[in-house]
């Protein structure tokens, strides 16, 4: 919606698709904050310190120019949104106010309670309605149009009517979001983050980066199980709260005794699951989230969605009673390969931003930095697709693609076997078991086989187009197969352990793996290559070489 908006004020039609309602984008689930170096708590915060915060647990993959755009544009982006109506919390002086987040030296998250994505959504479907910017809502768009080897549209699915709709643009912007849904426990609602903007670029031919660098959030909920999954907001360690295991031991101190509970994410869950494993965790398998020690007034000004959450799932009153809570996928580092500078793609009026894409993170994502990344490329590709589609042709539809997707389409209707939705839980507990916080070469190797092994089977999706809950698991599969095989083979490649890629048969970072993988689809395999990672700007490299400094001081 940000790109669609400069388009817009530069003249040129942008139309929006998405798979869910303009208000139910997966924004939504974005809860704790926004990056942005604004130094309204902490005057000594810079950009540069946010840039170095980013590269240093991003394990130093970083493309750093990426992270240099982002850490410098963040705070205009933050203003932007605020003149736009995002209500975001405020001193009493009427600076926004500034809260913790995981690895940021400095108060810097930018909030509204904790539905900071809500709030950014609903003031951008606000100035996107406000120019009359046309939105086509709940279709699943399954394959991208090509037409001489460049970009010119896309086909979907009208999951309300059925039909199948075909949008002739010159340029397409793929905005889709990850793929945390390729694991069982998972952040994202379950018909969301499928890999869908994988899938529509890996059949375009697109090159990926980073595959397996992937993020696990320390801190989701465990019960009932229409709850396993849900985000316990980094916010709630931001405002204090503390984890501790079954011993009641504050067991942070072990893993990063500086910044304890404010560690890099990967760090963090790294060290909930070793406590789960060896033992010491509860009888559902988590560790305890407890922020009691806070007023109830105070967590229902700061926390008002954990606190209706707890409630309203496990019967908790989080003021009074500590959280359960376990490791969750949250966040896919890897990606579309792009220029960060203009959001190209490999592929001639194919761009891409946001969690699709790659490179801005590295092998670890800093919370808060995701809505800062959407919002800040989101402009800045907007900006280079207005140049961009004054030299651009419409090129016609090449009509043989188009039978061939219909003719798959088909074929998928008329076929008989297995429940799709079934099948797509069989690879999620794939990967959950062999690709998920701690991997080895092994496990991974399981992994392969048993997808090569579902991918045989046949599906059963019914022969309605028509609000078909299983032909959409079916078009989920195709999206998941691609983009599990990259994470799997890019996880073998990595003989390391750097950020969130973590292996137990090679668990020291190595310097000459300090670079990223790209993954090309080739004859319906890969070839990998490395890159090295450019040079990180000198103000930035200053900056990281000091020490972590302890952040306890600051929450007292
Ligand atoms: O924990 C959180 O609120 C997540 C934020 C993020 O991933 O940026």
């Amino acid at each position: 919606m940000r790109a669609a908006i400069e388009l817009h004020d530069h003249d040129i039609n942008a139309l929006v698709v998405g798979k869910c309602k303009k208000r139910d984008a997966h924004t939504i689930m974005a809860k704790g904050g926004i990056n942005a170096a604004l130094g309204n708590m902490d005057p000594k915060d810079s950009w540069r310190l946010h840039a170095a915060d980013t590269i240093r647990d991003g394990g130093y993959i970083n493309d750093p120019i990426a992270v240099k755009i982002l850490c410098k544009n963040a705070p205009s982006a933050v203003q932007e949104l605020a003149k736009w109506g995002a209500r975001f919390h405020r001193e009493k002086n009427g600076k926004i106010t500034q809260r913790f987040f995981g690895a940021a030296s400095y108060r810097r998250a930018c909030f509204v309670g904790d539905h900071t994505g809500r709030e950014i959504l609903n003031a951008l479907v606000n100035q996107t309605l406000k120019r009359k910017i046309k939105f086509k809502s709940e279709v699943y768009i399954f394959s991208l149009l090509k037409s001489q080897a460049k970009i010119n549209g896309a086909m979907g699915l009208d999951i309300k009517t059925g039909k199948i709709i075909i949008f002739h643009t010159k340029i397409v912007i793929l905005a889709t979001g990850g793929h945390s849904r390729m694991f069982k426990r998972s952040s994202s609602r379950f018909w969301e983050n499928n890999g869908d903007g994988i899938n529509l670029a890996y059949k375009a031919g697109a090159a990926f980066m980073d595959m397996e660098m992937f993020q696990f959030h320390p801190t989701g909920m465990l019960y009932p199980p229409e709850a396993e999954g849900l985000l316990v907001t980094e916010a709630v360690r931001g405002e204090g709260g503390i984890l501790l295991n079954i011993k009641r031991q504050r067991f942070m101190k072990k893993y990063d005794p500086k910044r304890l509970e404010l560690s890099a994410r990967d760090i963090v869950a790294r060290a909930v699951y070793s406590e789960i494993k060896s033992g010491k965790g509860t009888k559902r398998g988590g560790v305890w989230l407890d922020i009691t020690h806070k007023p109830k007034k105070y967590i229902l000004k700061r926390l008002p969605k954990m606190y209706k959450q707890f409630k309203k799932y496990a019967n908790i009153d989080i003021s009074r009673q500590k959280m359960e809570v376990a490791p969750t996928a949250h966040y896919s580092m890897g990606g579309v390969f792009i220029n960060h500078q203009t959001g190209q793609t490999k592929i001639p009026n194919l761009c891409a931003i946001g969690e699709v894409t790659a490179g801005v993170h590295g092998g670890n994502r800093l919370g808060g930095n995701s809505l800062a990344e959407i919002t800040v490329f989101g402009k800045l590709t907007g900006k280079n697709v207005v140049k961009q589609v004054k030299n651009t042709n419409l090129h016609p539809i090449n009509e043989k693609l188009v039978h061939r997707e219909i003719k798959n389409l088909n074929t998928m209707l008329k076929s008989k076997g297995k429940n799709p939705i079934e099948i797509k839980k069989q690879i999620q507990a794939t990967m959950w078991q062999y690709a998920g916080v701690v991997r080895n070469k092994a496990g991974l190797k399981k992994a392969l086989k048993e997808l090569k092994r579902i991918k045989k089977v046949t599906l059963n999706t019914g022969t309605s187009l028509k609000m078909n809950e299983k032909l959409i698991a079916a078009l989920d599969i195709q999206n998941m197969f691609p983009t599990c095989e990259m994470i799997i083979k890019s996880a073998l490649l990595r003989k390391e352990s750097r950020a969130a890629h973590y292996r137990s048969d090679y668990r020291k970072t190595s310097d000459s793996w300090k670079k990223n993988i790209i993954c090309i689809p080739h004859k319906k395999t890969f070839r990998f290559i490395t890159k090295k990672i450019s040079k990180i700007p000198k103000e930035i490299e200053i900056l990281i070489k000091r020490p972590i400094q302890s952040v306890q001081h600051l929450l007292e």
